[in-house]
């Protein structure tokens, strides 16, 4: 891991550097044959990046639709496409697959998958609940399969920079994570953020971005304080959420579907603080700044789109050396969000089609 190095200025004050990005280019990763299972907006954006940043090609696609099949292949120059994920996986050839479908249909999907014993990169949220995560990453593990969550910010290289910064312990102990994830969507029931058929909600869609990041910077949630409201579909509009790390400190977050909020996020330490902007989750920039008045900056500046490309190179060079999982989001993480989500459902009352037994 890379140290930070004092450097100092035309007065002779001491500067602050911070480490140099460990990420490597996506570019140069393994490419990949993967198959897309549902060609909606994310799967545009993942095919997309792949060919434009990535040595992985999409050579297989599967929708509902042998229509929207077939337009989305001939838009992408994808050799096949399916409208049945048992004919794709029949078809063989492929190194790996994505699912990009919404989140109730996740399980059902990356399971046939995983049986089939081809690597499986899940959209975020992995799953409805932490019962199916557990279910896939227990057969991903019977069948000795990779499997990750497609949580794509924790790939960026801000991401790689923040994680040096907070193991140098330059922040000092951690006090506080904050972080927001607001979007505005207009009210529509038949829309997946708002049924509940679909897994809606804002937690599982945009709350699981602040969930994660505080995650990854303090460990498993405990202790946890929420509030929230509901649409009249019965999914969560609005929720905040109050929680103590493992590793101390506090997480201070919150999310909603009904306003764009300003999508930052900080952490605070007794030394200083880190503040992820631009949408902390997306290419963009991190600051730190010392309670001595130092400070520096890091930029990654892109599209959303080219920020993808990361999380395909991960899931190429985890694959190619046989490793069946990514430390950079690994499974006892996804194992993590999952069941806080459900803790965080639980308070909000809300319960999606099927769980109502379990
Ligand atoms: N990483 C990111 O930045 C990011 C951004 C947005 C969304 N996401 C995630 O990606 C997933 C999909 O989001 P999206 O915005 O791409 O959604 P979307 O545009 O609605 O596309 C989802 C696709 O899933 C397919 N599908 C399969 N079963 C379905 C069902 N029962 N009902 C409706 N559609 C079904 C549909 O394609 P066919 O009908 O053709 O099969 C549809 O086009 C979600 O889990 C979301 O959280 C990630």
């Amino acid at each position: 891991m890379n140290q930070t190095a004092e450097t100092r200025d035309a007065a002779g004050e001491p500067t602050l550097t911070l480490p140099a990005s460990t990420v490597l280019d996506p570019a140069a990763a393994p490419g990949l044959r993967w198959g897309v299972i549902s060609p909606g907006h994310i799967g545009d954006q993942f095919t997309a990046t792949a060919h434009r940043a990535t040595a992985s090609r999409v050579a297989s696609v599967v929708s509902r639709s042998a229509e929207r099949a077939g337009a989305f292949a001939a838009r992408h120059g994808i050799e096949r496409s399916f409208d049945a994920v048992e004919d794709m996986l029949a078809a063989g050839g492929l190194d790996a697959v994505y699912i990009a479908s919404p989140h109730a249909q996740h399980h059902a999907l990356a399971r046939p998958v995983l049986e089939a014993g081809v690597p499986v990169l899940v959209e975020k949220a992995f799953t409805l609940n932490s019962g199916q995560a557990r279910e896939l990453l227990d057969l991903a593990q019977r069948r000795g399969v990779f499997a990750m969550e497609a949580m794509w910010a924790r790939f960026l290289p801000q991401y790689d920079v923040l994680r040096q910064v907070l193991a140098s312990g330059m922040l000092g102990e951690i006090v506080e994570v904050a972080a927001d994830h607001g979007q505005s969507f207009p009210e529509d029931p038949a829309h997946r953020m708002y049924a509940p058929e679909l897994g809606g909600g804002a937690l599982l869609d945009l709350g699981v971005y602040p969930l994660s990041f505080a995650q990854m910077v303090l460990g498993d949630l405990t202790d946890l304080a929420v509030r929230g409201d509901l649409t009249s579909t019965g999914v969560d509009a609005y929720v905040a959420l109050l929680a103590r790390g493992a590793d101390g400190g506090r997480a201070r977050l919150s999310s909603t579907l009904n306003a764009r909020t300003p999508t930052q996020a900080v952490v605070s330490g007794t030394a200083g603080s880190a503040h992820l902007s631009g949408a902390f989750f997306a290419p963009g920039t991190l600051t730190v700044t010392l309670l001595d008045g130092r400070s520096a900056s890091f930029s990654h500046p892109g599209a959303p789109g080219d920020g993808m490309a990361y999380e395909i190179a991960e899931s190429a060079r985890r694959i190619t050396a046989g490793e069946l999982e990514s430390p950079l989001m690994s499974w006892y993480d996804t194992l993590s969000v999952m069941s806080t989500m459900d803790a965080v459902r639980a308070e909000l009352g809300v319960v999606y089609p099927g769980e109502e037994s379990a």
